[in-house]
């Protein structure tokens, strides 16, 4: 069972929301954050299951929302590393250095806004406050995460990968 502080168990499998390579970017750091929000969804989605007592999932929500704080701030700085170290090399990424462009990694940091954003919205549509039925928490929480990760973060890949 996961709790605050915890690390990944890398063996444990989930059915609801299973991890795929496509969410992985090619960055440990990066990585081992996506797994991690990942199995926080699946334990959301086994709590609402087997454990629907508010206080577990509002802790397990609180964690989403810090974790997920704490992942785009850190895939910021990470993106604008490698912008850098291309800018700075251009003869050796060209191809990095095309996928990251400053337009590119704006619109990518903009997103990230969007993402916390509509984060925040889902949890507050079915946190502490509200009175909704949290039937479809899971769900929105899975949806929200594969459109991060493969809609906006897929193309880190190959970013990573050019360097
Ligand atoms: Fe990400
Ligand atoms: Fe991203």
């Amino acid at each position: 069972m996961l709790s605050p502080g915890c690390s990944t168990p890398q063996s444990q499998e989930y059915s609801f929301l299973p991890w795929v390579e496509g969410y992985a970017v090619g960055h440990d750091g990066l990585d081992t954050e996506h797994r991690r929000l990942v199995e926080i969804i699946n334990e959301i989605h086994v709590a609402q299951q087997t454990d629907p007592a508010p206080a577990r999932i509002n802790t397990l929500l609180d964690m989403l929302h810090q974790e997920t704080v704490d992942h785009l701030r850190h895939e910021n700085s990470a993106m604008r590393e490698v912008s850098g170290k291309v800018a700075l090399e251009k003869g050796s990424h060209p191809a990095a250095l095309k996928m990251m462009s400053d337009a590119v990694l704006d619109e990518h940091i903009a997103e990230h806004a969007r993402s916390l954003q509509k984060l925040a919205f889902i949890i507050r549509s079915f946190g502490p406050e509200s009175n909704a039925p949290s039937g479809e928490l899971g769900d929105l929480l899975k949806d929200w995460f594969i459109e991060h990760a493969i809609k906006y973060d897929a193309h880190l890949k190959a970013v990573f990968q050019a360097l």
